[in-house]
């Protein structure tokens, strides 16, 4: 029988809404969105309201009867909407910025509309197959064998704890080496998973603050000579305090020679190997074992998705489960069951967004965005050195972030001008600590970004 041949009448949908109302309101929404993203360079880059006016303004009673849907939705788009980073704000340079392009928050919109669920290959081979497209593409930019296998995760700190608990699953203790550079996400990962302070190096980071492979060879060496067993390698593609690279090729060798992991933690750098400059810098990349890769960050997506590229064969032998009630839905080699490769199981699709903003705007688009921002962080960084008397460049631009410092400032007193520019609301910017020195950062991903909004930050950081 064909689905249509099913008539009314139905329940009345006291959970729905007349079409005429779902359109009125899906339309405002539309609209409000909009406005938004036509305006958000005079919005302000932060915003962020006491808890008591907000718990005042969007908490009270219970709601057991309707209420007007027009004032909730003023409620939302002024009191939680407007309060938090605007990561999409042309000024908005603190931690990792979050520039999502249009396309991908139409894909987005339209899988929470229908409501898709890519947990199995029967109960959801449309969107699966969307995630193995996407997954291939991912690949492909980032020059990784054939046969790698992926996930699209909730981001970075997902990517790489589904990394590390795949790997342990496979090959049991041993000793991590990272640096103290290292994502803070990648230690939480390692310490949730039962690694103990015995298994972990977090080796001290160079002047350039990478990990060097000398640091990793002695400490393999020190951990074989009392008999621990070495077992991962965790490089960073882009750390989030400096953008530097730690040397990729160099780790993945010593990686060989004593046949431990390459984890690389690409979430904040890996997508500027879309262009020539990146590609340079992150030679050997390729190389890793297992990338992470975020797209929510330089890939201009909406909050969350993130990636795990990895070698085949290593999820499903960690994560596999078929009970008694998933066996109807269960795939086969070539119709994975996205659910058997991660942590989750109920899983909506993060991939559609991405497939729908990579054939909309086409790769080159994307690069050519990176590229801007890369050339963007240059002109930041020849800026300080052209007022030299009053900056200091702490660390040079590096696929995106420069750390400075003004002369005779202490951390404090960078850390009170960085707290009220976010506060004028006109940029946001941070500090972070290197080396015990707590200094001025930029991270510059936004391709609406200009040469004047650097200059105008600069200053007002310096005035
Ligand atoms: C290098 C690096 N790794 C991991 C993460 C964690 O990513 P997420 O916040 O998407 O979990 C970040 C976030 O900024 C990052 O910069």
């Amino acid at each position: 029988m064909n689905s249509k041949d099913h008539n009314p009448p139905y329940p009345a949908d006291t959970l729905g809404m007349d079409a005429d109302e779902m359109r009125r309101l899906g339309y405002a929404a539309v609209d409000a969105v909009i406005e938004h993203l036509e305006n958000k360079h005079s919005e302000a880059a932060i915003a962020c309201e006491d808890p008591e006016s907000l718990l005042a303004a969007l908490g009270g009673a219970l709601p057991e009867n309707p209420q007007p849907s027009e004032a909730s939705f003023d409620l939302l788009m002024h009191s939680a909407l407007r309060n938090q980073q605007h990561g999409d704000h042309p000024r908005y340079f603190a931690r990792v910025p979050g520039p999502s392009s249009f396309a991908a928050i139409i894909g987005e919109w339209l899988g929470v509309g229908f409501n898709t669920i890519a947990a199995s290959w029967p109960g959801g081979a449309g969107p699966s197959a969307v995630e193995l497209v996407v997954i291939d593409w991912l690949r492909q930019l980032m020059d990784l064998p054939e046969d790698t296998e992926g996930i699209l995760v909730s981001g970075g700190s997902q990517a790489s704890l589904t990394a590390i608990a795949a790997v342990r699953a496979c090959r049991g203790q041993g000793c991590v080496y990272l640096s103290d550079q290292t994502h803070a996400s990648i230690l939480r990962a390692l310490r949730s998973l039962g690694f103990s302070d015995n298994e972990l190096r977090v080796l001290e980071s160079d002047a350039d603050h990478t990990l060097t492979a000398k640091a990793v060879q002695n400490a393999i060496a020190a951990d074989k000579q009392t008999g621990l067993k070495p077992m991962m390698v965790i490089a960073t593609a882009g750390s989030t305090n400096t953008g530097a690279i730690d040397p990729l090729h160099e780790l993945a060798d010593l990686c060989e020679e004593h046949r431990l992991w390459l984890h690389i933690d690409g979430a904040y750098g890996a997508p500027a190997a879309l262009t020539q400059r990146g590609a340079g810098r992150l030679a050997g990349m390729s190389r890793a074992d297992s990338l992470t890769l975020d797209p929510h960050k330089w890939f201009f997506q909406p909050y969350d998705v993130g990636c795990l590229l990895i070698r085949p064969g290593v999820l499903e032998p960690c994560f596999n489960m078929n009970p008694e009630y998933l066996k109807d839905v269960s795939g086969g080699d070539d119709a994975p069951d996205f659910r058997n490769r991660g942590f989750e199981l109920t899983r909506r699709s993060r991939a559609l967004k991405l497939w729908f903003s990579l054939r909309t705007y086409g790769i080159a688009k994307f690069r050519d965005a990176i590229d801007y921002s890369i050339d963007l962080t240059e002109f930041a960084e020849d800026y300080l050195r052209q007022n030299s008397q009053r900056w200091e460049v702490v660390t040079p631009a590096q696929i995106g972030i420069v750390c400075f410092a003004l002369r005779g400032a202490s951390g404090d007193e960078h850390e009170r001008r960085a707290n009220s520019l976010s506060e004028s609301g006109f940029a946001c910017a941070t500090t972070t600590k290197l080396k015990g020195r707590t200094v001025l950062r930029l991270c510059i991903i936004n391709p609406l970004t200009t040469k004047a909004d650097i200059v105008e930050t600069i200053d007002r950081l310096g005035a």
